[in-house]
């Protein structure tokens, strides 16, 4: 039988269901009269994502990444890496990255990834993607790397400029590219290295006239950017986090500090201008939320309320996983086990496009090639 649908988007067509004659809605009554079966179908993509572990995670993390990396295990084909040749810009002593890669591990999976489900695996474990960044680098104008956001403002915020940092959009490209990858979840503060991936895809495929590198596209939710204590953007560098495993008493200590405006109790508010209220938001069902964007309008509200049910929320979503986390931290092996395993997997994939892409340059001259 053929699948239902045929255009370009990428991805695997599977079906996923056979069965006597559904989606009615979409045959005509003839059409339907003919079949005796229809096939429901899905498109499979390859997800991936990488997080660095250079700090602990924080609730800007979950919301704007991890949260949706693990939703997408249930219905795509999911990699999900921990970047620590990338966190090398930033952590230059050897057994605090070992600790922070190995914590990054920990909270992924406390937060719920299936390793059954989803690959999760060190960048290290895949030493293709240096030999891949080099070549894109071959491919790649200065100019496209001057012009990245993100380079300019980790050098603002006192970051060391080494050529690690300045080049780190090659090596999320080969991050992406290495895989096949065609959407890649982050928030928004990354939309700009994916966009960048794109054109370094295209500067490979047109200088050796091949399809060896496929265009990748961004992946965003509702929590593009979620503020942290100061109300700029959540961030480990900035020290305004909420961070997903501190313990309950330190997590409302921060939630309540949370920088507010100085509107008295009892005048209305602009939720829409709150930091709290675009935390909550997020965390809370969406009847809630509306009741707490009418309570703000309203007047009569303290912050310090909305702060205090922030709080609570925070420890709902995090109750479970807080347990999971101490049950899987005494286990060290389990963990190592999961890491090397999908590296294993991982690696191969990549080994498999490193093929294609060293044969399109010249890298590789098999025998059967034209003398
Ligand atoms: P940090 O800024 O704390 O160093 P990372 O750069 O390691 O965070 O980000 C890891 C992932 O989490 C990325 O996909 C990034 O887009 C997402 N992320 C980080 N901070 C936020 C935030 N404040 N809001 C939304 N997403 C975020
Ligand atoms: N640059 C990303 C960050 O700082 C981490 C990362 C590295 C990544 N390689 C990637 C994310 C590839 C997505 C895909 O958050």
């Amino acid at each position: 039988m053929q699948p239902a649908t045929a255009d370009d988007t990428p991805g695997i067509v599977r079906v996923v269901r056979i069965s006597p004659i559904g989606a009615k809605d979409a045959l005509t009554a003839d059409a339907l009269a003919a079949l005796s079966y229809w096939a429901e179908v899905v498109r499979i993509m390859r997800i991936l994502s990488g997080i660095q572990p250079s700090g602990k995670l924080h609730l800007g993390n979950y919301l704007g990444a991890i949260r949706q990396h693990i939703e997408l295990q249930n219905h795509h084909e999911c990699l999900f890496f921990i970047a620590n040749l990338h966190s090398l810009t930033t952590v230059n002593d050897p057994q605090r990255l070992a600790d922070l890669t190995r914590d990054v591990a920990l909270d992924y999976l406390a937060l719920g990834l299936d390793p059954g489900k989803a690959l999760l695996f060190r960048q290290s474990d895949v030493p293709e993607v240096t030999e891949l960044t080099w070549i894109l680098a071959t491919v790649t104008g200065k100019g496209l790397l001057d012009r990245a956001h993100s380079y300019k403002d980790k050098v603002a915020h006192g970051i060391t400029p080494t050529m690690g940092l300045y080049c780190y959009p090659l090596l999320m490209a080969a991050d992406i590219l290495i895989y096949r990858s065609n959407l890649v979840p982050v928030g928004r503060d990354q939309v700009q290295h994916i966009e960048m991936t794109q054109d370094i895809a295209g500067y490979f495929n047109n200088t050796y006239h091949c399809d060896a590198l496929v265009r990748p596209e961004p992946k965003l939710n509702d929590a593009a950017v979620v503020p942290g204590l100061d109300g700029q953007k959540m961030s480990k560098s900035y020290g305004n986090t909420i961070d997903l495993f501190d313990d309950p008493k330190s997590a409302r200590k921060r939630i309540m500090a949370i920088k507010t405006d100085s509107t008295p109790v009892e005048d209305p508010k602009d939720p829409d201008k709150c930091n709290v209220f675009a935390i909550l938001r997020l965390l809370a069902a969406n009847d809630e939320t509306r009741e707490w964007a009418r309570r703000y309008r309203a007047g009569g509200m303290g912050y310090g309320q909305v702060k205090t049910r922030l709080s609570e929320l925070f420890d709902q979503t995090m109750a479970s996983a807080r347990e999971r986390r101490q049950t899987l931290a005494a286990d060290p092996d389990y963990i190592e086990d999961v890491l090397s395993t999908a590296g294993r997997r991982a690696r191969a994939l990549a080994q498999s496009v490193m093929h294609d892409v060293r044969r399109a340059c010249g890298l590789t001259v098999s025998a059967q090639s034209p003398q």
